[in-house]
């Protein structure tokens, strides 16, 4: 079996940004209780469907890994919030981002897609039926958020993340993974009045959490499995640089690091900026820690998430040699003509429909 590693990285997050405070102008919340209970201070929400935001990511990761996209041969979405529900939105990408007839799906583990994606993308470059993937998690969950459940609707934004998927030619790369659903806890997380069920198809479309349930499944599962990933890769907690944990809540990856003991400046964290971006969280962090410097050569990184399903999974990684982007691209999201707010509240004359 060969080694599977990361060789380009990149995001995508869209310009506008919604306050807490401009929440509170529209809903019954504060800055306070939003900050005090998930540490999320703003999130993005995009002007774009969700496959330009997946495909400009994946043209950085592209750009960072010094490839053509007539370099890949597979490209994975993982997204619960696809631009249409036929075709994938690995298909828009796919012919957006210039690599005709390469396979194309979605996948769908809520939060955890792209800890799923990366096990998919292991087994498929492992086995030699795929040579390079471009593996995206991208999600426009604003289109879910209905700003009559407060509970939710302040929690998440918009955003992608993509990295390149290839054989390493070096000892970097996948270590060891570890993934799990519980199908029980299926209500626990979901969107309701959206999908083909024949109960419940007319309610209205929210995201409807019990979230102290998945709070402390989140705090669990994603805890247990970076001790159970570290294990496998015959590593020892105190070796970890820097565990990439999905970003739902401050609290919760404040308890994960109580849980497993280690420091917080091993734990990365950005939910301040973006709030939950679902299946986006983890890439979108991994590139901001690379940009940021906090990943260095050779660096033993583990990836946790948690999410709808439930699901969770945690990965043990080792970074490469390279830490720069082989070249970068100046291109960008179109500019807004709303703001942020505005697109919000024009959201929720189509959750009525
Ligand atoms: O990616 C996986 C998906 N999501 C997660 O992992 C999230 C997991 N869960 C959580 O992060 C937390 O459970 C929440 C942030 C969702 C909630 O935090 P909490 O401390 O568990 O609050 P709570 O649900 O117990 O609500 C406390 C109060 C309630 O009022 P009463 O009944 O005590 O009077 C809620 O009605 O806070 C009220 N509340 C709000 N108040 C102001 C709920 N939402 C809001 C709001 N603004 N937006």
């Amino acid at each position: 079996m060969k080694n599977v590693t990361i060789t380009g990285w990149g995001k995508c997050v869209p310009q506008s940004v919604v306050t807490n405070e401009d929440l509170a102008s529209v809903i019954d919340t504060t800055d306070e209780w939003i900050t005090s209970r998930s540490g999320i201070k703003e999130r993005r929400i995009s002007h774009v469907n969700n496959s330009d935001m997946a495909t400009l990511a994946g043209k950085r990761a592209l750009a960072a890994a010094g490839l053509q996209p007539t370099a890949i041969d597979y490209v994975i979405v993982a997204t619960c919030t696809p631009d249409r529900q036929i075709p994938s939105t690995a298909a828009y990408v796919q012919t957006k981002i210039g690599a005709p007839h390469i396979a194309a799906v979605d996948i769908n583990a809520g939060c955890t897609g792209f800890i799923y994606g990366l096990s998919m993308a292991h087994g498929l470059i492992a086995t030699g039926a795929a040579n390079r993937i471009l593996l995206i998690g991208s999600e426009q969950i604003s289109s879910y958020l209905n700003l009559e459940v407060r509970s939710t609707a302040v929690l998440f934004g918009d955003g992608a993340g993509a990295v390149i998927v290839e054989a390493s030619e070096d000892d970097s790369g996948i270590k060891s993974m570890a993934l799990g659903c519980d199908g029980d806890g299926a209500d626990h997380l979901t969107v309701t009045g959206l999908g083909t069920e024949l109960v419940g198809a007319d309610e209205p479309r929210a995201i409807v959490m019990d979230g102290a349930e998945i709070f402390r499944g989140a705090v669990v599962r994603m805890g247990d499995g970076v001790v159970a990933a570290v294990k496998d890769a015959e590593w020892e907690l105190e070796d970890v640089d820097l565990v990439i944990p999905h970003q739902a809540n401050l609290r919760i990856i404040d308890a994960i690091r109580r849980r497993i003991k280690v420091d917080e400046d091993k734990m990365y964290v950005n939910i301040h900026k973006y709030g939950n971006t679902s299946a986006a969280t983890i890439p979108i962090a991994l590139a901001e820690a690379v940009d940021e410097g906090r990943v260095e050569a050779g660096a033993k990184l583990v990836f946790a998430a948690f999410g709808a399903g439930v699901t969770w999974g945690a990965v043990a990684f080792q970074w490469g040699d390279r830490v720069e982007p082989i070249a970068t691209t100046d291109e960008e999201l179109p500019e807004p003509t709303q703001t942020g707010l505005e697109i919000l509240i024009a959201n929720q004359r189509v959750l009525q429909k």
